[in-house]
């Protein structure tokens, strides 16, 4: 079976393609578990170096997700499973519009059209965000049946995207899944332009023995999960049995609400007798409002309710970071 991962030279696509090529199997749109021949990492940026430790059966293909004809050279075959990680991001969605269109929404069509045409409803995950939720009527905990009401343009995206997923399901297209994802963390390497990548910096940069100013309050309450647990969830919402599903195919994954300071009192308790760069906080206009504008809970019982994971605590998630990359 071929797996093709959109944005998968991204943060979360590369590390999924690692998982699910050590996994070795998915189930394929024959209902059966199907040995992996391809992992497609498609990109609009691929690595100049091919990771040494990436297995020979993944590929690198560049293109835009927006390009209709790469998209069904790509998504080609009935034996597929796709996972739709491509997107322009929720700093980078308010400061252009119409590249947010363009990728999110009609680089989303494409991939659902390109697998429609093939016939035997291919298995499909779309990432999904807590953005989707927002604005003043937002209560402080939002669960799966909240209604959405986006205040960023990525929010608003990731919404239709779901009822787009949603349709072509109910349509007998594809069977499709979405997963609504709270801030991933600890993104390791540069910044993207995501509002929440504070939430990683303020862990990372201290590590680095960098100083870091803080763009937003130390009572800032935000739904995190861990990267490998992420990772887990999206291919175990994959592997749901459909039936499982009913109409709604999307929902949040478990996550866990830890304020800043408990992330920086982790981090001390974690890293205890490392030298750590100094935190300060300096709010900064563009990112605080985005951020105020998000749920501080997440409801995640249907999901954790089908078993997929959750992390243990900020400890845990810090102390995988620290074993990974330091
Ligand atoms: N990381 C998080 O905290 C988080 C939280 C909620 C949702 N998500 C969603 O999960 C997915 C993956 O996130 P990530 O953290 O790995 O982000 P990322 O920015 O690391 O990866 C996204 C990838 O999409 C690629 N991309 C952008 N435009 C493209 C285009 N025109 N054509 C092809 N590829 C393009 C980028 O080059 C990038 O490699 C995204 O859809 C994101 O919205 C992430």
């Amino acid at each position: 079976m071929k797996v093709v991962i959109t944005g998968g030279a991204g943060f979360i696509g590369l590390r999924l393609a690692r998982r699910i090529l050590d996994i070795g199997k998915l189930h394929g749109p024959s209902g059966k578990l199907e040995p992996i021949g391809s992992v497609v990492l498609f990109d609009n940026v691929v690595p100049s170096e091919r990771p040494a430790d990436l297995d020979a059966r993944a590929q690198f293909v560049a293109g835009e997700v927006f390009d209709r004809d790469t998209i069904f050279r790509i998504i080609d075959r009935p034996d597929i499973a796709v996972f739709h990680l491509a997107s322009i991001v929720s700093g980078g969605a308010e400061q252009d519009f119409d590249l947010a269109m363009k990728v999110n929404l009609d680089g989303h069509l494409h991939v659902l059209e390109a697998m429609r045409r093939l016939g035997p409803k291919p298995r499909y995950v779309f990432s999904s965000s807590i953005a989707t939720y927002g604005g003043a009527q937002v209560p402080k905990q939002v669960a799966d049946p909240t209604r959405h009401t986006p205040q960023t343009t990525y929010g608003m995206t990731k919404s239709v995207g779901e009822l787009l997923v949603n349709d072509y399901t109910r349509k007998g297209f594809i069977d499709g899944r979405s997963a609504r994802l709270s801030t991933v963390i600890v993104r390791p390497g540069k910044p993207n332009k995501a509002a929440s990548s504070f939430v990683s910096a303020v862990i990372r940069e201290p590590l680095n023995g960098v100083d870091y100013e803080l763009p937003v309050g130390w009572d800032t309450t935000m739904p995190v999960v861990g990267y490998r647990t992420v990772v887990d969830g999206i291919i175990a919402l994959y592997e749901l049995d459909s039936a499982k599903l009913g109409d709604d195919r999307a929902m949040n994954l478990p996550n866990i609400s830890v304020t800043v300071a408990e992330m920086v009192a982790s981090l001390k308790r974690v890293a205890a007798g490392r030298a750590l760069g100094h935190i300060s906080v300096k709010i900064d206009p563009f990112v605080a409002p985005i951020v105020a504008g998000w749920p501080a809970h997440v409801d995640a019982s249907r999901a954790e309710g089908l078993g997929l994971p959750k992390d243990a605590g900020l400890d845990t998630i810090i102390s995988a970071y620290m074993a990974d990359y330091l």
